[in-house]
């Protein structure tokens, strides 16, 4: 648990401060809210007061006996403003200390986040750009905006991230002290979050049918039982959430998940392989790009039981067990390439979930696979006891077919990952 202060400045994108207040308390931490008083045009002090469960101040001069203008930025662990307005930027820069903010700016000691967020002039201004350079100078975290549809009819540079890509930005911080290992073809993005991407990017699958594969196949043994695997489907979702966020129609054919579905994507449930190759094959047809991000059981019980097997009660062997025959499931990625037209479409893209061994390294066995199922992208992810299924991070290397050169993204946010993913796939497009 880590004491946070979220200082929000007055901008429209006060409200998705409201979902990052969300996502830093449900992870346990302690937050206390301290908006500007213009923020509060946007959201009001109930608001905040019922999300962080704390009275909420803007000025120094309640509870002045607790001098909280400086008790909380020194006490605190990590400082995060979303959104920080050009105003605020300004302020910081120059070490105004006209209000509880600013104040806590200046006494505090531990890591700061600034998420600007303003119209795509006044981003761009000189001196708006001088100020956030004195900040960077200083150590402060420069999330920078996202590219995309402003107040009104507006699109350009100056949105804020989307919160979720604000709380690992922060959640990284908290746990290694700095906001992320670089991917080497997108240092900006990796280092902070996708928000850093460029506007093609923001729309790069407009008008793209895109399916993707999520969670784990389940094989019916007898109606009690089934082989099932650990995937939480987490990976899938964030590539089927972030192909809806660029503007992609999509088909998520979700095995065995819990998870709410994404916005703006259809959701097809399945259960075992051969439901999960019908329903990615039918979705497929008209498919630009296919992702086959589930676990897939390699194999089933040869015979469904149409009762529960029952253990035998023979004294005479009580260590009596049955053996379960299996046989081979289809490889479904394997089909969907070999059943492409020449046009190589749609885009096929492989995960692979691997452990290094006396045979070879990760990326060793990534290449072999990627080669063996001739897939265009294969993204490899290692895995481990401690590693991967069900977290919220993730780490991977994106290979792509007859190129030796690897992406590497991560440790990060699924969401960011995904954004890594689609940055190739688009390049392949
Ligand atoms: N996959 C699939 N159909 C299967 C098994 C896997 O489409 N029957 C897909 C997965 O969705 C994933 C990729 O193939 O995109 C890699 O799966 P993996 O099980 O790691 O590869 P295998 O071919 O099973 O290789 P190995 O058994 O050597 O690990």
């Amino acid at each position: 648990m880590a004491r946070i202060v979220l200082g929000v400045s007055g901008g429209i994108a006060a409200y998705k401060a409201c979902s990052l207040l969300r996502l830093l308390t449900e992870s346990g931490h302690d937050v206390t809210v301290v908006p500007t008083a213009s923020a509060l045009q946007f959201v009001g002090a109930p608001t905040w007061e019922a999300l962080s469960g704390k009275p909420v101040h803007t000025d120094v001069w309640s509870g002045v006996h607790e001098v909280p203008h400086v008790r909380l930025g020194k006490q605190a662990d990590l400082v995060v403003v979303a959104p920080a307005t050009a105003d605020l930027l300004a302020k910081a820069a120059h070490g105004l200390a006209g209000d509880l903010l600013t104040n806590v700016l200046l006494t505090a000691r531990c890591p700061v986040v600034m998420a600007p967020a303003m119209h795509t002039e006044m981003w761009e201004h000189p001196a708006t750009q001088a100020n956030v350079e004195t900040l960077t100078e200083r150590g402060v975290h420069v999330v920078p905006p996202a590219s995309g549809r402003l107040t009104g009819a507006d699109t350009g540079p100056g949105r804020l991230p989307e919160p979720e890509d604000l709380y690992a930005v922060c959640a990284r911080i908290l746990e290694h002290g700095h906001p992320g290992v670089a991917s080497p073809t997108r240092v900006d993005a990796a280092h902070t979050s996708r928000s850093a991407a460029t506007p093609a990017d923001e729309h790069g699958l407009e008008g793209r049918r895109v399916v993707v594969s999520a969670g784990g196949t389940r094989e019916p043994l007898d109606p009690v039982r089934f082989l099932g695997n650990r995937s939480s489907g987490k990976q899938g979702y964030a590539l089927a959430r972030v192909a809806a966020r660029r503007g992609a129609e999509v088909v998520l054919v979700a095995a065995n998940t819990s998870l709410p579905a994404p916005d703006g994507v259809t959701v097809v449930p399945v259960q075992t392989a051969l439901e999960l190759q019908d329903a990615v094959l039918d979705a497929s047809r008209e498919a630009d790009v296919v992702v086959m991000a589930a676990a897939v059981a390699d194999f089933r019980p040869a015979r469904y039981a149409d009762a529960k097997i029952k253990k035998t009660h023979d004294p005479a062997d009580p260590d009596a067990a049955p053996t379960i025959e299996l046989v081979r499931n289809p490889d479904i990625l394997a089909r969907l390439v070999q059943e492409r037209g020449d046009d190589a479409s749609p885009v096929v893209v492989g995960f692979a979930a691997e452990t290094g061994d006396a045979d070879g390294s990760v990326l060793d066995h990534g290449r072999d696979k990627l080669v063996r199922k001739g897939c265009d992208l294969l993204v490899v992810n290692e895995v481990g006891a401690d590693k991967t299924f069900g977290h919220d991070d993730n780490t991977v290397h994106i290979l792509r077919q007859g190129s030796s050169h690897v992406v590497d993204a991560g440790p990060a946010s699924k969401d960011e990952v995904a954004a890594a993913v689609w940055d190739a796939v688009q390049e392949i497009l």
